[in-house]
């Protein structure tokens, strides 16, 4: 079932105009929740950056977020999804094409579907490597628009490269990876750029902040360099389907031993004690 404004149809009858300014312009904002046990994880603060992004870009909201909240519950209902996300879109409309706003009172169009995804538990184990690119991203990226082709054509070269993921940087500065937040430890402190225009302010970035400050592992959110990273003690990434993923190979080279290291696995340990019903488990079988 999708949930297009207020109605749930099968996927055959899910309709969207060709004049939809989310198509046209990438004008819209979006969201993807967790879902674990058949509930959105952490969704207050899924809930306050899609309230923050829809007045950054000026975007009515289609309705409240109670209201919003009551039809995502439904789909996931509906759908019967206990572990996965939910996927949500809100665009300016559909108007003529023009680039200014449409008249008001064009109403915002809703979108969200549930899919079954299941935690990737061994990417968790093992970690993934990255390749480094420029972020040629646009300057209001802590904004989380639909416009992604930054995001994709830097996703895209990692696959050509032969890399899981991509960490990229503005003038050798580190900022973040296509889908996720990139995070270093060096000398037992955990280094992050700061939440600021050039990143997303990523939910899973602040679970994991605060994770770290609870097991009083030092948190310093400050710029640092390719070198930085590239002499780090371990790096990881963290994101709604990622979880908190380690970082074992740079541009070709292992991070430290190339193995996950101690405390990426006391944050992995310490996520996977918020969600004790979840069946997938790192736990099991990770080398500790
Ligand atoms: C560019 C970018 N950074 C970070 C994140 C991680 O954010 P969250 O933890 O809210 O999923 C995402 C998620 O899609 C992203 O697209």
């Amino acid at each position: 079932m999708i949930l297009i404004d207020d109605r749930f149809v099968p996927e055959t009858e899910a309709r969207i105009s060709y004049l939809d300014r989310g198509y046209c312009f990438g004008d819209g904002i979006y969201e993807v929740f967790r879902v674990y046990n058949g509930r959105l994880f952490e969704k207050e603060a899924h809930y306050e950056r899609l309230v923050r992004s829809a007045r950054e870009v000026k975007l009515p909201l289609p309705c409240p977020i109670g209201e919003l909240d009551a039809r995502l519950s439904k789909l996931l209902a509906l759908t019967g999804v206990q572990e996965g996300t939910v996927y949500m879109q809100i665009s300016r409309g559909a108007a003529p094409r023009a680039h200014a706003f449409p008249p008001v009172g064009t109403p915002p169009v809703l979108l969200a579907y549930c899919t079954e995804l299941k935690r990737p538990v061994e990417t968790m184990r093992r970690g993934v490597s990255v390749i480094t690119r420029p972020d040629i991203r646009w300057l209001r990226c802590d904004i989380k628009s639909l416009n992604l082709l930054g995001s994709v054509l830097a996703k895209q070269e990692a696959v050509e490269a032969g890399a899981d993921d991509v960490i990229l940087h503005r003038d050798g500065i580190v900022t973040e990876c296509s889908a996720a937040n990139a995070m270093i430890v060096q000398g037992g402190a955990i280094v992050t750029h700061p939440a600021d225009h050039l990143i997303l302010h990523g939910v899973t970035r602040a679970v994991v902040l605060r994770l770290a400050r609870e097991l009083g592992i030092p948190v310093r959110e400050e710029r640092f360099p390719l070198e930085t990273l590239m002499a780090a003690d371990e790096a990881f990434l963290t994101g709604t389907t990622f979880e908190i993923t380690p970082i074992v190979r740079i541009d070709g080279r292992p991070v430290a031993d190339g193995n996950p290291g101690p405390i990426t696995r006391r944050l992995q340990d310490a996520f996977e004690a918020l969600i004790p019903q979840v069946e997938t488990r790192i736990g099991e079988g990770a080398p500790r």
